[in-house]
């Protein structure tokens, strides 16, 4: 047999008083895809930033094509043939499109000659672009860009190493369909030229769709190791959380109410003409579309994040919110954002601060502060969403994703909103996650708040939504009653070009 691209042995890690890996063994061969799965906080990102160096084990050898290898650093990794796209995305928001892409590793043979390489450069980050289907120019400051497309960015930025090993840890987490599968697409093809790749994700049907082997991690122990075609859905899903999940959507009986949040007319940045419709109370609105059709900046626009330049935006009843996130607050409005990194979640905060310390009063600056009534809400949505950590003092920044991203809906449930707009609300969480925040979705609809989300994962658009609307470039291109939604009612609307049809 060739010899193994990877081996890791009996590889633990430990923070403080938390174990992420305890023994873990692996291999990689040359030309393998490894899909690895496993619950938020099962160790699958730190197993990625040790073979990345960015993590020392405890104990354990890396044997990097039969040499056993200490990687202290990421450029030694990277020396190595070792690139890894990481779960949180790692850009320099004001640097361009193409520094970012070969950061460290611009192609200057000779330091005088800097500016006679920019033309190299340019051409590096072209062919890159390319290779990930993303089409902006290379100039372009990363933070004027689309999660989605930074995203992108940074798959560029690992292929342009010409790693012999690629780690992807969620690289699609916040592409739509199309997007995903193009990246599979590519990761085919590197495959194909040898490549191997160890391909975390939570996306199951993805997973199965691209590895050779499927490993599943559960507390920091490889609990299942498979090949891929023997794996079945269910059975994967029970070796991650431990259990049989029965349903994955609740069953919901609902009863809306009165009208709770009325748009009228809205214009907001990234619209191209005005959006107008209601909500009830108790009421799940789903928001479905490509990426970059407009989603995000509606939420943007009704919450006041994004300037509004016409229209109204009323809360039961109660007159016109004011555009800026503190007047839509009052107003009763909760917003989950996309990107909990940079608009979310203070990284530095523990849980209880980021939880308990009131958006509200935090937009405001203020700091006067109850200390026992924030622990006893920290305490109660920690164990209402089940949010892993050693102790609501536990930095966020130092949480596994999906237990970042319950931590940012805690966030915005602790201020009990009238109404909770949802952009992306399972990205990067585990399925036994996503099970929970569905119920939970469907429990705070009970209680009568209007419920706005905006999801690329049709499933759960199907599986939760009172009713759809559809956004196509800019504009609403039509709406879908609950016994009208399917993949190809929503991919209909979604994907037609030109003005939308009446
Ligand atoms: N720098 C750190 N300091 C303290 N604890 C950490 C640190 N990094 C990770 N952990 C803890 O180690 C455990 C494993 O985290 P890890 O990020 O590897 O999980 P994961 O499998 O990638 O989860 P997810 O699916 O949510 O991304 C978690 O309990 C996490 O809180
Ligand atoms: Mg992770």
């Amino acid at each position: 047999m060739v010899q193994p691209r990877l081996r890791l042995r009996n590889i633990a890690k430990r923070f403080e008083n938390t174990i992420a890996l305890r023994g873990v063994d692996l291999d990689v061969a040359e030309g393998e895809v490894v899909g690895l799965i496993g619950e938020n906080g099962a160790g699958k990102s730190t197993l990625a930033k040790i073979i990345a160096g960015i993590h020392q084990p405890d104990t354990g050898q890396i044997i990097v094509e039969g040499t056993p290898r200490v990687i202290p650093t990421v450029r030694f990794a990277q020396s190595l043939g070792i690139a890894v796209v990481h779960q949180e995305l790692n850009l320099v928001p004001h640097l361009s499109v193409e520094s970012n892409i070969l950061l460290g590793r611009e192609p200057f043979r000779v330091p005088v000659l800097k500016f006679a390489d920019n033309r190299a450069l340019r051409r590096e980050a072209l062919r890159m672009l390319d290779t990930v289907g993303l089409d902006v120019h290379p100039g372009t400051p990363v933070n004027e860009l689309s999660i989605a497309q930074q995203q992108r960015v940074e798959i560029a930025k690992a292929l342009s190493l010409d790693a012999r090993l690629l780690i992807m840890d969620e690289p699609t987490s916040s592409l739509a369909e199309a997007e995903a599968a193009a990246l599979l697409d590519i990761i085919a093809r590197l495959r194909s030229q040898g490549i191997s790749v160890i391909y975390i994700s939570h996306k199951l049907d993805e997973v199965r769709r691209i590895s050779d082997r499927i490993v599943v991690f559960r507390d920091g122990e490889k609990v299942v190791e498979k090949a891929a075609d023997e794996a079945t859905e269910e059975q994967l899903v029970t070796a991650m959380v431990g259990r049989e999940l029965a349903t994955m959507f609740p069953d919901r009986d609902a009863q809306p109410g009165e009208i709770a949040l009325t748009v009228e007319g809205l214009l907001a940045p990234g619209l191209v003409e005005p959006v107008s419709f209601s909500v009830r109370a108790g009421e799940v609105l789903g928001i479905a579309g490509l990426v970059g059709a407009g989603r995000t900046e509606l939420l943007r626009g009704i919450f006041g994040a994004a300037r509004r330049q016409a229209g109204s935006v009323v809360v039961e009843g109660h007159g016109d919110a004011r555009s800026y996130p503190l007047a839509a607050i009052q107003a009763g409005i909760g917003f989950v954002p996309e990107d909990r990194k940079t608009e979310g979640l203070i990284l530095q905060m523990s849980v209880r601060d980021n939880v308990a310390l009131s958006v509200l009063r935090q937009l405001a600056g203020l700091i006067f502060r109850r200390q026992n009534r924030e622990t006893r809400v920290a305490d109660r949505f920690i164990t209402r969403l089940n949010i892993q950590t050693s102790s609501r003092e536990q930095r966020v920044g130092s949480l596994s994703g999906g237990n970042q991203q319950k931590t940012l809906l805690a966030k915005w449930l602790a201020i009990e909103p009238r109404v909770l707009l949802l952009d992306e609300p399972t990205r990067g969480i585990d399925v036994g996650a996503k099970h929970e925040v569905y119920r939970l979705i469907a429990e705070i609809a009970a209680t009568g708040v209007a419920v706005v989300m905006v999801s690329s994962e049709m499933e759960e658009i199907i599986g939760l939504c009172d009713r759809t609307l559809v956004m196509n470039e800019g504009r609403l291109a039509g709406e879908l009653a609950r016994d009208d939604l399917s993949e190809e009612s929503i991919m209909q609307l979604a994907a037609q070009h030109g003005e939308s049809s009446d």
